[in-house]
Parts: C-alpha cells; structure tokens; sequence
C-alpha cells in the first residue's frame, strides 16, 4: 500500500461514549461512504470515562441516528493506552475530553495527534469550543448536537482527504 492508500485512522472521543462520540463516528463513516471514501478510513469511538463501558448508545442517539437514516452500533469502551499509539487522530468533543487525552498521552505517549472536533466549525463563534453534552437535557439537546456534528464531520472529511492527497492530486 502507498502512503495515500493506508487509511487514516480517526477516534472520535467524549466522556461515556454513549451519546456524543459514537454519534460522530457514525455521521463521519456514513458522509465517508456517501463520498465514496470509506475505504480511505477507520473510525471509531471511546469514553474518557468507563462508567457507561459495555453499553450500547444513548436511545436518545440512536433516534437521531435513525432520524438521518446512518447505522449505530456497537458498545461504549473506554479510551486506552494504545488507542494513541494506533490512531492517527484522536477528536474530542470538549475541552474536558482533550485535558483527559492530553494527561493520557503525557503519561503514555503515543503518536495521535489530538484535537478538538469543534476546531473547524465553521459556524462556531470563539467562545463555542465544545459540543454541548446532551446527556442531562432534553431530545433538542441532541437535535443541535446532531447539526454541529455534521457540519464538523464534514469539515474534518475534507481536511483528512486534503492531507491524504498526493502534492500532484493537490495542486
Ligand atoms: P457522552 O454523554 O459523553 O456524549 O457519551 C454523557 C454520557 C454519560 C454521562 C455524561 C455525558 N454521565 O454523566 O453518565
């Protein structure tokens, strides 16, 4: 395989893996397949926290889920050691999630680089870093947290594929 065809591993990361991050793998991998790049990446999700580890998502996620019409299985794992060495990118949906990972790979170490998945928002105003934790409100809550997942979904596929692409494909 040529570097441009390794795919780019992406762990999308909130506190139980239960609402947000599972919710954004799954939009992710869905906008991946829907342009036809979903061989270009692995994409999963993980907890900072293990406290909802070996459930499935939030009910209130899976009806948004449903609502978009994308799959969402699997069962809430806390993040690991490993997961920074074997992950190219690790996006965490609050600024909590990211002091967690950060003290994680400072203790660990490990290659992934981290970041915020709000950072390419293009709506968000500077003071809107996180996406909101939905899981003490009500289903609105997770209407607006669907619609900024989307959006930075879209903006990190775009920005994973321009770096994936070989200078020739780029110019
Ligand atoms: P998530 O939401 O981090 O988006 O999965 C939460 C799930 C559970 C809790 C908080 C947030 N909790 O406090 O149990």
């Amino acid at each position: 395989m040529t570097p441009s065809e390794t795919p780019v591993r992406v762990l999308f990361v909130c506190l139980g893996n239960i609402c947000r991050s599972p919710l954004a793998a799954a939009i992710f991998a869905a906008q991946a397949r829907e342009r036809g790049v979903a061989d270009r990446f692995v994409v999963d999700s993980a907890g900072t926290s293990d406290v909802h580890a070996g459930e499935p998502p939030d009910p209130r996620a899976r009806a948004e889920a449903a609502r978009l019409g994308v799959a969402l299985g699997g069962r809430a794992r806390a993040v690991t050691p490993e997961d920074l060495r074997r992950f190219d990118w690790i996006l965490a949906m609050d600024r909590s999630n990211l002091a967690a990972l950060e003290a994680l790979q400072r203790r660990y170490g490990g290659r992934a680089r981290l970041a915020l998945l709000r950072d390419l928002d293009p709506l968000a105003g500077p003071a809107e870093r996180d996406v909101p934790d939905p899981y003490w409100g009500g289903p609105e809550g997770f209407a607006e947290v669907t619609a900024v997942l989307q959006r930075c979904c879209a903006a990190w596929l775009d920005r994973l594929l321009e770096a994936a692409a070989p200078a020739a494909e780029r110019a």
